[in-house]
Protein backbone atom coordinates (compact mmCIF):
# COMPACT_ATOMS: atom_id res chain seq x y z
CA UNK A 1 0.00 0.00 0.00
CA UNK A 2 1.61 3.36 -0.69
CA UNK A 3 1.35 5.15 2.36
CA UNK A 4 -0.20 8.28 1.62
CA UNK A 5 -2.12 10.02 4.89
CA UNK A 6 -0.71 13.33 5.29
CA UNK A 7 -2.77 13.05 8.76
CA UNK A 8 -0.15 10.48 10.18
CA UNK A 9 2.79 12.29 10.69
CA UNK A 10 1.45 15.87 10.88
CA UNK A 11 2.52 18.46 13.05
CA UNK A 12 -1.07 20.63 14.01
CA UNK A 13 -0.69 23.93 15.84
CA UNK A 14 -4.24 25.08 17.13
CA UNK A 15 -4.92 28.91 17.57
CA UNK A 16 -7.46 31.47 17.91
CA UNK A 17 -7.66 34.06 15.71
CA UNK A 18 -8.72 36.52 17.89
CA UNK A 19 -5.65 36.66 20.03
CA UNK A 20 -3.02 35.94 17.64
CA UNK A 21 -1.63 38.57 15.72
CA UNK A 22 -4.01 41.98 15.14
CA UNK A 23 -2.73 43.98 11.86
CA UNK A 24 -5.49 45.91 11.45
CA UNK A 25 -4.97 47.71 15.21
CA UNK A 26 -8.56 47.73 16.35
CA UNK A 27 -7.49 45.38 19.19
CA UNK A 28 -8.93 41.76 17.98
CA UNK A 29 -6.51 39.24 16.12
CA UNK A 30 -7.47 38.63 12.00
CA UNK A 31 -6.86 37.10 9.22
CA UNK A 32 -4.28 39.57 7.94
CA UNK A 33 -2.29 39.48 10.80
CA UNK A 34 -2.19 35.57 10.67
CA UNK A 35 -1.16 35.54 7.42
CA UNK A 36 1.55 37.48 8.43
CA UNK A 37 2.29 35.13 10.62
CA UNK A 38 2.57 31.94 8.50
CA UNK A 39 6.40 32.25 8.11
CA UNK A 40 6.99 32.04 11.85
CA UNK A 41 4.92 28.73 11.75
CA UNK A 42 6.58 27.39 8.53
CA UNK A 43 10.43 27.90 9.90
CA UNK A 44 9.06 25.80 13.25
CA UNK A 45 8.11 23.43 11.40
CA UNK A 46 4.10 23.33 12.04
CA UNK A 47 2.13 21.97 8.58
CA UNK A 48 -0.89 22.11 9.66
CA UNK A 49 -3.05 25.02 11.55
CA UNK A 50 -6.29 24.29 13.32
CA UNK A 51 -8.55 27.68 13.90
CA UNK A 52 -10.71 28.10 16.18
CA UNK A 53 -14.35 29.35 15.07
CA UNK A 54 -14.25 32.41 13.44
CA UNK A 55 -17.61 32.80 11.97
CA UNK A 56 -20.10 35.91 12.90
CA UNK A 57 -20.99 35.12 16.35
CA UNK A 58 -22.10 36.69 19.64
CA UNK A 59 -18.79 35.82 20.93
CA UNK A 60 -20.17 34.30 24.21
CA UNK A 61 -18.21 31.10 24.26
CA UNK A 62 -15.07 32.28 22.65
CA UNK A 63 -16.91 32.13 19.31
CA UNK A 64 -18.04 28.69 20.15
CA UNK A 65 -21.55 30.10 19.57
CA UNK A 66 -21.95 30.86 15.92
CA UNK A 67 -24.89 32.79 14.30
CA UNK A 68 -24.02 32.53 10.60
CA UNK A 69 -21.78 29.67 9.24
CA UNK A 70 -21.00 30.82 6.24
CA UNK A 71 -19.17 34.08 6.52
CA UNK A 72 -16.05 35.17 8.55
CA UNK A 73 -16.80 37.62 11.65
CA UNK A 74 -16.17 41.54 10.65
CA UNK A 75 -13.42 41.49 13.85
CA UNK A 76 -11.32 39.15 11.97
CA UNK A 77 -11.56 40.18 8.95
CA UNK A 78 -14.06 39.36 5.50
CA UNK A 79 -14.38 36.18 3.39
CA UNK A 80 -12.00 37.93 1.30
CA UNK A 81 -9.49 37.92 3.60
CA UNK A 82 -10.01 34.59 4.61
CA UNK A 83 -9.53 33.27 1.36
CA UNK A 84 -6.04 35.67 0.81
CA UNK A 85 -5.01 33.67 3.99
CA UNK A 86 -5.64 30.39 2.24
CA UNK A 87 -4.01 31.21 -0.50
CA UNK A 88 -0.81 32.44 1.20
CA UNK A 89 -1.15 29.27 3.38
CA UNK A 90 -1.34 27.11 0.14
CA UNK A 91 1.96 28.42 -1.11
CA UNK A 92 3.65 27.54 1.94
CA UNK A 93 2.34 23.84 1.88
CA UNK A 94 0.61 24.77 5.29
CA UNK A 95 -2.64 22.94 5.73
CA UNK A 96 -5.97 24.16 7.17
CA UNK A 97 -8.42 23.02 9.46
CA UNK A 98 -11.41 24.68 10.94
CA UNK A 99 -13.55 23.99 13.68
CA UNK A 100 -16.78 22.25 12.73
CA UNK A 101 -19.51 23.51 15.87
CA UNK A 102 -22.70 22.07 14.87
CA UNK A 103 -23.86 19.95 18.25
CA UNK A 104 -25.32 23.94 18.81
CA UNK A 105 -25.76 27.28 17.10
CA UNK A 106 -25.98 30.53 19.34
CA UNK A 107 -29.38 31.78 20.25
CA UNK A 108 -29.34 34.42 17.75
CA UNK A 109 -28.86 32.73 14.74
CA UNK A 110 -31.89 32.92 12.69
CA UNK A 111 -32.65 29.48 12.73
CA UNK A 112 -33.55 29.74 16.41
CA UNK A 113 -35.22 33.04 16.05
CA UNK A 114 -36.90 32.01 13.75
CA UNK A 115 -37.83 27.98 15.35
CA UNK A 116 -38.86 30.42 18.56
CA UNK A 117 -41.12 32.21 16.39
CA UNK A 118 -44.39 29.49 16.37
CA UNK A 119 -44.61 25.74 16.38
CA UNK A 120 -45.41 26.25 12.60
CA UNK A 121 -42.00 28.23 11.82
CA UNK A 122 -39.65 26.56 9.07
CA UNK A 123 -37.29 25.57 11.79
CA UNK A 124 -38.70 24.51 14.35
CA UNK A 125 -37.72 21.01 14.32
CA UNK A 126 -34.42 22.06 13.57
CA UNK A 127 -33.97 22.26 17.47
CA UNK A 128 -34.98 20.06 20.48
CA UNK A 129 -37.87 21.47 22.75
CA UNK A 130 -40.01 19.96 25.26
CA UNK A 131 -43.27 21.67 26.29
CA UNK A 132 -43.02 20.22 29.61
CA UNK A 133 -40.62 20.82 32.26
CA UNK A 134 -38.39 17.54 31.41
CA UNK A 135 -36.97 15.43 34.64
CA UNK A 136 -33.67 15.67 33.72
CA UNK A 137 -33.90 19.57 33.23
CA UNK A 138 -30.84 20.24 35.53
CA UNK A 139 -29.20 16.67 34.50
CA UNK A 140 -25.68 15.81 31.67
CA UNK A 141 -24.54 19.56 32.02
CA UNK A 142 -20.92 20.48 30.48
CA UNK A 143 -20.02 23.37 32.85
CA UNK A 144 -21.13 22.16 36.34
CA UNK A 145 -20.76 24.97 38.73
CA UNK A 146 -21.64 28.23 36.51
CA UNK A 147 -24.67 26.32 33.83
CA UNK A 148 -27.49 25.33 35.94
CA UNK A 149 -29.32 23.11 33.50
CA UNK A 150 -29.53 21.62 30.47
CA UNK A 151 -33.01 22.73 29.56
CA UNK A 152 -34.43 26.43 29.67
CA UNK A 153 -37.53 27.66 29.19
CA UNK A 154 -38.48 30.17 26.33
CA UNK A 155 -40.96 32.74 26.51
CA UNK A 156 -41.59 33.07 22.74
CA UNK A 157 -41.58 29.44 22.25
CA UNK A 158 -43.69 28.81 25.25
CA UNK A 159 -41.04 25.27 25.01
CA UNK A 160 -38.22 24.24 26.71
CA UNK A 161 -35.33 23.82 24.59
CA UNK A 162 -32.27 21.54 25.16
CA UNK A 163 -28.43 23.03 25.24
CA UNK A 164 -25.88 20.70 26.17
CA UNK A 165 -23.51 23.61 26.87
CA UNK A 166 -24.63 27.14 28.29
CA UNK A 167 -28.31 28.57 27.30
CA UNK A 168 -27.23 30.73 24.70
CA UNK A 169 -26.37 27.45 22.74
CA UNK A 170 -29.51 25.96 21.77
CA UNK A 171 -28.71 22.02 20.21
CA UNK A 172 -29.15 21.25 16.72
CA UNK A 173 -32.11 18.36 16.29
CA UNK A 174 -29.24 16.48 14.62
CA UNK A 175 -32.28 13.68 14.05
CA UNK A 176 -34.17 15.83 11.66
CA UNK A 177 -32.55 14.96 8.13
CA UNK A 178 -32.43 18.61 7.19
CA UNK A 179 -30.64 19.85 9.52
CA UNK A 180 -28.39 16.92 9.20
CA UNK A 181 -28.29 18.51 4.59
CA UNK A 182 -27.29 21.66 6.39
CA UNK A 183 -24.29 20.13 7.96
CA UNK A 184 -22.89 18.97 4.50
CA UNK A 185 -23.61 22.41 3.17
CA UNK A 186 -21.21 24.00 6.21
CA UNK A 187 -18.43 21.28 5.05
CA UNK A 188 -18.86 21.68 1.54
CA UNK A 189 -19.11 25.53 1.63
CA UNK A 190 -15.66 25.42 3.56
CA UNK A 191 -14.28 22.50 1.93
CA UNK A 192 -14.86 24.35 -1.17
CA UNK A 193 -12.82 27.40 0.02
CA UNK A 194 -9.50 25.09 0.40
CA UNK A 195 -9.80 24.20 3.76
CA UNK A 196 -7.92 20.38 4.72
CA UNK A 197 -10.83 19.43 7.09
CA UNK A 198 -12.68 20.28 10.35
CA UNK A 199 -11.90 20.03 14.24
CA UNK A 200 -15.26 18.70 15.09
CA UNK A 201 -17.01 19.98 18.22
CA UNK A 202 -18.75 17.88 20.80
CA UNK A 203 -18.31 15.02 18.90
CA UNK A 204 -20.54 12.23 21.59
CA UNK A 205 -22.99 15.13 21.71
CA UNK A 206 -23.82 15.58 18.00
CA UNK A 207 -24.02 12.03 18.00
CA UNK A 208 -26.70 11.55 20.75
CA UNK A 209 -30.07 11.31 20.63
CA UNK A 210 -31.57 13.82 22.56
CA UNK A 211 -35.33 14.58 24.45
CA UNK A 212 -36.85 14.90 27.33
CA UNK A 213 -35.63 12.22 29.30
CA UNK A 214 -33.35 10.57 26.29
CA UNK A 215 -30.11 12.21 27.04
CA UNK A 216 -27.25 10.03 26.44
CA UNK A 217 -29.73 6.79 25.62
CA UNK A 218 -28.64 6.31 22.32
CA UNK A 219 -25.20 6.82 20.10
CA UNK A 220 -25.84 6.75 15.78
CA UNK A 221 -21.89 6.13 15.29
CA UNK A 222 -23.27 5.73 11.61
CA UNK A 223 -23.49 9.33 11.12
CA UNK A 224 -19.71 9.83 11.99
CA UNK A 225 -19.44 7.48 8.66
CA UNK A 226 -22.04 9.09 7.01
CA UNK A 227 -19.91 12.74 7.78
CA UNK A 228 -16.84 11.00 6.62
CA UNK A 229 -17.97 9.97 3.47
CA UNK A 230 -19.13 12.97 2.70
CA UNK A 231 -16.01 14.72 3.44
CA UNK A 232 -13.86 11.95 1.93
CA UNK A 233 -16.46 12.62 -1.88
CA UNK A 234 -15.75 16.13 -1.89
CA UNK A 235 -12.11 16.16 -1.20
CA UNK A 236 -10.40 12.87 -0.99
CA UNK A 237 -7.65 13.64 1.91
CA UNK A 238 -10.03 16.06 4.14
CA UNK A 239 -9.75 14.52 7.62
CA UNK A 240 -12.09 15.13 10.73
CA UNK A 241 -10.33 15.62 14.01
CA UNK A 242 -12.95 14.73 16.39
CA UNK A 243 -13.04 16.43 20.22
CA UNK A 244 -14.27 13.01 22.23
CA UNK A 245 -13.17 13.07 25.77
CA UNK A 246 -14.73 9.03 25.94
CA UNK A 247 -13.97 6.21 27.59
CA UNK A 248 -11.36 3.81 26.33
CA UNK A 249 -13.34 0.70 25.31
CA UNK A 250 -15.82 3.09 23.12
CA UNK A 251 -13.05 4.43 21.00
CA UNK A 252 -13.47 1.84 17.97
CA UNK A 253 -16.68 2.91 17.50
CA UNK A 254 -15.76 6.29 17.18
CA UNK A 255 -12.77 5.45 14.50
CA UNK A 256 -15.64 2.76 13.05
CA UNK A 257 -15.02 -0.99 13.23
CA UNK A 258 -13.32 -1.08 9.93
CA UNK A 259 -11.29 2.02 10.41
CA UNK A 260 -13.77 4.03 8.33
CA UNK A 261 -15.06 6.33 11.44
CA UNK A 262 -13.48 9.36 12.47
CA UNK A 263 -9.85 9.72 11.13
CA UNK A 264 -8.54 11.75 13.86
CA UNK A 265 -9.27 11.76 17.86
CA UNK A 266 -8.01 13.97 20.50
CA UNK A 267 -6.42 11.14 23.20
CA UNK A 268 -8.19 12.69 26.37
CA UNK A 269 -7.80 9.73 28.17
CA UNK A 270 -3.72 9.07 28.09
CA UNK A 271 -3.52 13.20 28.46
CA UNK A 272 -5.24 12.53 32.20
CA UNK A 273 -3.00 10.06 32.83
CA UNK A 274 -0.11 11.77 31.37
CA UNK A 275 -0.51 14.78 33.37
CA UNK A 276 -1.28 12.34 36.49
CA UNK A 277 2.62 10.62 35.05
CA UNK A 278 3.78 14.44 35.27
CA UNK A 279 2.65 15.01 38.85
CA UNK A 280 3.45 11.76 40.34
CA UNK A 281 6.17 10.29 38.27
CA UNK A 282 4.30 7.23 38.82
CA UNK A 283 4.35 5.78 34.62
CA UNK A 284 2.07 2.80 35.56
CA UNK A 285 -1.16 4.44 34.75
CA UNK A 286 -0.05 6.00 31.63
CA UNK A 287 1.27 2.42 30.67
CA UNK A 288 -2.18 1.10 30.91
CA UNK A 289 -4.07 4.52 29.58
CA UNK A 290 -1.87 3.23 26.45
CA UNK A 291 -2.47 0.12 26.13
CA UNK A 292 -6.16 0.47 26.77
CA UNK A 293 -6.23 3.22 23.85
CA UNK A 294 -4.39 1.16 21.41
CA UNK A 295 -5.56 1.67 17.99
CA UNK A 296 -6.57 -0.84 15.61
CA UNK A 297 -6.79 0.86 12.33
CA UNK A 298 -4.03 2.71 9.65
CA UNK A 299 -6.54 4.38 8.48
CA UNK A 300 -7.36 6.42 12.06
CA UNK A 301 -5.10 7.72 14.64
CA UNK A 302 -5.50 9.82 18.32
CA UNK A 303 -4.07 13.21 17.90
CA UNK A 304 -2.13 13.93 21.38
CA UNK A 305 -2.10 17.27 22.91
CA UNK A 306 -0.60 18.64 26.38
CA UNK A 307 -2.71 21.93 26.64
CA UNK A 308 -5.68 23.14 24.62
CA UNK A 309 -8.11 26.31 24.83
CA UNK A 310 -10.65 24.82 27.62
CA UNK A 311 -9.67 23.25 31.20
CA UNK A 312 -7.17 20.70 32.06
CA UNK A 313 -9.61 18.07 32.48
CA UNK A 314 -9.02 15.42 34.83
CA UNK A 315 -12.68 14.09 34.85
CA UNK A 316 -11.51 10.58 34.15
CA UNK A 317 -9.10 10.39 36.67
CA UNK A 318 -9.99 8.63 40.02
CA UNK A 319 -10.99 11.23 42.85
CA UNK A 320 -7.82 10.66 44.42
CA UNK A 321 -5.50 10.58 41.59
CA UNK A 322 -7.42 13.93 40.65
CA UNK A 323 -6.23 15.45 43.80
CA UNK A 324 -2.65 14.57 43.52
CA UNK A 325 -2.72 16.56 40.04
CA UNK A 326 -4.52 19.07 41.58
CA UNK A 327 -2.17 19.20 44.43
CA UNK A 328 0.90 19.38 42.16
CA UNK A 329 -0.04 21.69 39.69
CA UNK A 330 -3.39 23.46 40.30
CA UNK A 331 -3.22 23.63 44.13
CA UNK A 332 -5.94 26.85 44.82
CA UNK A 333 -9.06 26.79 44.27
CA UNK A 334 -8.86 29.52 41.85
CA UNK A 335 -7.45 27.66 39.71
CA UNK A 336 -9.19 24.67 39.53
CA UNK A 337 -12.37 24.72 37.15
CA UNK A 338 -15.39 22.41 36.66
CA UNK A 339 -15.23 20.67 39.66
CA UNK A 340 -12.98 18.61 37.11
CA UNK A 341 -10.21 21.30 35.61
CA UNK A 342 -7.01 22.78 36.21
CA UNK A 343 -7.26 26.64 33.96
CA UNK A 344 -3.16 26.73 33.44
CA UNK A 345 -1.16 27.04 30.78
CA UNK A 346 1.67 24.00 30.92
CA UNK A 347 4.80 26.35 31.81
CA UNK A 348 2.81 27.75 34.97
CA UNK A 349 1.81 24.29 35.92
CA UNK A 350 5.33 22.56 34.94
CA UNK A 351 7.09 25.32 36.40
CA UNK A 352 10.48 24.33 34.93
CA UNK A 353 12.56 23.87 31.70
CA UNK A 354 13.53 20.25 31.89
CA UNK A 355 10.07 19.56 33.05
CA UNK A 356 8.46 20.98 30.31
CA UNK A 357 11.00 19.45 27.59
CA UNK A 358 9.80 16.39 29.01
CA UNK A 359 5.99 16.47 28.44
CA UNK A 360 6.97 17.78 24.92
CA UNK A 361 9.22 15.34 23.91
CA UNK A 362 6.88 12.73 25.75
CA UNK A 363 4.06 14.23 23.61
CA UNK A 364 5.94 14.10 20.33
CA UNK A 365 6.69 10.06 20.97
CA UNK A 366 3.14 9.30 21.41
CA UNK A 367 1.50 7.00 18.76
CA UNK A 368 -0.18 9.96 16.97
CA UNK A 369 -0.13 13.29 15.61
CA UNK A 370 0.99 15.76 17.93
CA UNK A 371 -0.88 19.49 18.65
CA UNK A 372 0.92 21.91 20.07
CA UNK A 373 -1.46 25.12 21.13
CA UNK A 374 0.44 28.73 20.39
CA UNK A 375 2.21 30.16 22.87
CA UNK A 376 3.26 26.65 24.44
CA UNK A 377 6.40 26.63 21.94
CA UNK A 378 7.23 29.95 23.93
CA UNK A 379 6.63 28.98 27.73
CA UNK A 380 3.55 31.65 27.76
CA UNK A 381 1.73 31.64 30.97
CA UNK A 382 -1.84 32.52 32.29
CA UNK A 383 -4.18 35.26 33.72
CA UNK A 384 -6.10 34.07 35.95
CA UNK A 385 -7.74 36.86 36.78
CA UNK A 386 -9.58 36.42 33.73
CA UNK A 387 -13.00 34.53 34.04
CA UNK A 388 -13.13 30.59 33.61
CA UNK A 389 -11.00 29.53 30.21
CA UNK A 390 -10.12 32.87 29.12
CA UNK A 391 -7.16 32.68 31.49
CA UNK A 392 -5.00 30.41 28.99
CA UNK A 393 -6.54 32.74 25.82
CA UNK A 394 -3.79 35.78 26.08
CA UNK A 395 -2.76 37.24 23.47
CA UNK A 396 0.13 35.86 21.69
CA UNK A 397 3.68 37.26 22.84
CA UNK A 398 5.45 38.47 19.81
CA UNK A 399 8.34 40.49 21.25
CA UNK A 400 8.70 42.95 24.29
CA UNK A 401 7.18 46.37 22.24
CA UNK A 402 3.20 47.55 23.38
CA UNK A 403 1.07 44.97 23.98
CA UNK A 404 3.65 42.21 22.98
CA UNK A 405 3.30 43.28 19.46
CA UNK A 406 0.53 41.76 18.82
CA UNK A 407 -1.83 44.65 18.10
CA UNK A 408 -1.13 48.79 18.30
CA UNK A 409 -4.46 49.12 19.83
CA UNK A 410 -4.74 50.62 23.77
CA UNK A 411 -7.64 48.25 24.47
CA UNK A 412 -7.49 44.37 23.49
CA UNK A 413 -9.61 41.46 23.20
CA UNK A 414 -8.09 40.08 26.31
CA UNK A 415 -5.10 41.95 27.98
CA UNK A 416 -1.54 40.71 27.29
CA UNK A 417 0.54 39.19 30.29
CA UNK A 418 2.51 41.93 31.76
CA UNK A 419 3.88 41.42 34.85
CA UNK A 420 5.27 38.45 36.55
CA UNK A 421 7.65 35.71 35.04
CA UNK A 422 5.78 35.33 32.21
CA UNK A 423 5.58 38.96 30.78
CA UNK A 424 5.54 39.44 27.31
CA UNK A 425 8.90 41.41 28.34
CA UNK A 426 10.65 38.86 28.97
CA UNK A 427 8.60 36.22 27.73
CA UNK A 428 8.35 36.57 23.56
CA UNK A 429 8.73 35.44 19.83
CA UNK A 430 11.96 37.82 19.30
CA UNK A 431 14.01 37.36 22.31
CA UNK A 432 13.62 33.30 21.84
CA UNK A 433 14.44 33.40 17.99
CA UNK A 434 17.78 35.33 18.75
CA UNK A 435 18.52 32.72 21.94
CA UNK A 436 19.86 29.48 20.81
CA UNK A 437 19.08 28.16 24.04
CA UNK A 438 15.65 28.79 24.12
CA UNK A 439 12.45 26.53 24.34
CA UNK A 440 11.38 27.88 20.81
CA UNK A 441 14.42 27.25 19.17
CA UNK A 442 14.35 23.66 21.21
CA UNK A 443 10.46 23.14 19.94
CA UNK A 444 11.69 23.42 16.36
CA UNK A 445 14.33 21.23 16.85
CA UNK A 446 11.38 18.86 18.27
CA UNK A 447 9.68 18.83 15.73
CA UNK A 448 12.01 18.41 12.82
CA UNK A 449 12.83 15.03 14.86
CA UNK A 450 9.39 14.22 14.88
CA UNK A 451 9.52 14.41 11.37
CA UNK A 452 12.39 12.07 10.94
CA UNK A 453 10.85 9.54 12.70
CA UNK A 454 7.60 8.92 10.79
CA UNK A 455 7.48 5.26 12.52
CA UNK A 456 5.82 7.07 14.82
CA UNK A 457 2.60 7.76 12.53
CA UNK A 458 3.17 4.48 10.30
CA UNK A 459 4.72 1.68 12.51
CA UNK A 460 3.68 -0.86 15.11
CA UNK A 461 4.63 0.04 19.16
CA UNK A 462 5.19 -1.38 21.57
CA UNK A 463 5.92 -0.58 25.59
CA UNK A 464 9.14 -2.18 26.88
CA UNK A 465 9.25 -3.59 29.85
CA UNK A 466 12.81 -2.37 31.71
CA UNK A 467 11.30 -2.70 35.51
CA UNK A 468 11.31 0.81 36.32
CA UNK A 469 8.55 2.72 37.81
CA UNK A 470 9.55 6.40 36.48
CA UNK A 471 10.66 5.56 33.13
CA UNK A 472 8.63 5.49 29.93
CA UNK A 473 10.35 2.88 27.42
CA UNK A 474 8.75 2.82 24.04
CA UNK A 475 10.01 1.51 20.36
CA UNK A 476 8.56 1.76 17.28
CA UNK A 477 9.18 -0.20 14.22
CA UNK A 478 7.86 0.48 10.59
CA UNK A 479 9.92 -0.91 6.92
CA UNK A 480 12.86 -1.18 8.29
CA UNK A 481 12.86 1.72 10.44
CA UNK A 482 13.14 1.37 14.56
CA UNK A 483 13.35 3.60 16.89
CA UNK A 484 13.53 3.54 21.03
CA UNK A 485 12.28 6.51 23.16
CA UNK A 486 12.85 6.80 26.86
CA UNK A 487 11.24 9.13 28.77
CA UNK A 488 12.01 9.63 32.88
CA UNK A 489 9.39 11.09 34.97
CA UNK A 490 11.45 11.18 38.05
CA UNK A 491 13.45 14.42 39.38
CA UNK A 492 16.52 12.80 39.59
CA UNK A 493 18.65 11.20 37.13
CA UNK A 494 18.10 7.25 36.68
CA UNK A 495 20.40 4.65 35.05
CA UNK A 496 18.37 1.82 33.09
CA UNK A 497 18.85 -1.88 31.28
CA UNK A 498 17.40 -2.33 28.21
CA UNK A 499 17.28 -5.55 26.46
CA UNK A 500 16.18 -5.09 22.99
CA UNK A 501 17.07 -8.96 22.35
CA UNK A 502 19.15 -7.73 19.45
CA UNK A 503 22.30 -9.19 19.95
CA UNK A 504 25.25 -7.22 21.29
CA UNK A 505 26.69 -5.99 17.81
CA UNK A 506 23.71 -3.25 17.38
CA UNK A 507 23.92 0.32 18.19
CA UNK A 508 21.55 2.51 19.63
CA UNK A 509 22.15 5.98 17.97
CA UNK A 510 21.30 8.74 20.22
CA UNK A 511 19.06 11.29 17.15
CA UNK A 512 19.42 14.30 19.89
CA UNK A 513 23.41 14.34 21.04
CA UNK A 514 26.51 12.89 19.84
CA UNK A 515 26.36 9.43 21.88
CA UNK A 516 26.25 5.57 20.50
CA UNK A 517 25.03 2.91 22.93
CA UNK A 518 26.52 -0.43 22.70
CA UNK A 519 25.36 -3.17 24.72
CA UNK A 520 27.58 -5.15 26.90
CA UNK A 521 27.79 -9.27 26.09
CA UNK A 522 24.56 -10.04 27.81
CA UNK A 523 22.80 -7.90 25.09
CA UNK A 524 21.96 -5.02 27.53
CA UNK A 525 22.00 -1.44 26.99
CA UNK A 526 22.95 0.48 30.32
CA UNK A 527 21.50 4.04 29.66
CA UNK A 528 21.65 7.17 31.70
CA UNK A 529 18.32 9.39 32.03
CA UNK A 530 18.93 12.91 33.49
CA UNK A 531 16.21 14.20 35.86
CA UNK A 532 13.50 14.20 33.79
CA UNK A 533 15.48 13.39 31.01
CA UNK A 534 14.83 11.91 27.90
CA UNK A 535 16.32 9.81 24.51
CA UNK A 536 15.10 8.81 21.46
CA UNK A 537 17.23 6.47 19.77
CA UNK A 538 17.54 4.67 16.47
CA UNK A 539 17.83 1.08 16.66
CA UNK A 540 18.46 -1.98 14.37
CA UNK A 541 15.49 -3.72 13.64
CA UNK A 542 12.86 -4.68 16.40
CA UNK A 543 10.11 -5.70 14.48
CA UNK A 544 10.57 -9.04 16.32
CA UNK A 545 8.97 -7.01 19.92
CA UNK A 546 6.25 -5.86 18.31
CA UNK A 547 3.15 -8.15 19.14
CA UNK A 548 -0.15 -6.40 18.55
CA UNK A 549 -1.51 -3.85 15.96
CA UNK A 550 -1.02 -0.07 15.34
C1 LIG B 1 -15.88 22.34 23.23
C2 LIG B 1 -14.98 23.50 23.04
O1 LIG B 1 -13.65 23.06 23.09
C3 LIG B 1 -15.30 24.50 24.13
O2 LIG B 1 -14.39 25.56 24.14
C4 LIG B 1 -16.71 24.98 23.97
O3 LIG B 1 -17.08 25.78 25.06
C5 LIG B 1 -17.68 23.80 23.89
N1 LIG B 1 -17.24 22.75 23.04
C6 LIG B 1 -19.03 24.26 23.38
O4 LIG B 1 -18.93 24.50 22.00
Amino acid sequence: MIEDLWYKNAIIYSLDLETFMDLNGDGTGDFEGLARRLDYLHAMGVDTVWLAPFQPTPNKDNGYDISDYYGVDQRHGSTGNFVEFMHQANKRGIKVIIDLVVNHTSNEHFWFQNARSSKDSLHRNWYVWSEKKPEDWDEGMVFPGVQPSTWTYDNKAKAYYFHRFYDFQPDLNIDNKEVREEIERIMGFWLELGVAGFRVDAVPFILETQGPGKVGAKIRFDYLREMRRFVQWRRGDAVLLGEANVLPEDTQKYFGQEGDGIHLMFNFYVNQYLFYALATSDVEPLVKALEATRNEHHTTQWAHFLRNHDELDLGRLTDEQREKVFARFGPEKHMQLYERGIRRRLSTMLGNRQHIELAYSLMFSLPGTPVIRYGDEIGMGDDLSLKERDAVRTPMQWSADHQAGFSKADKLVHPVISEGPYAYQHVNVENQRRDPNSLLNWMTDMIRLRQECTEIGWGKWQILDIGHPNVLAMCYSWQGSNLVVLHNFAEKAQEISLDLKQGKDIKLVDLMVNYESTANEKGVHRITLDAYGYRWFRAGDLSHLMQKGM
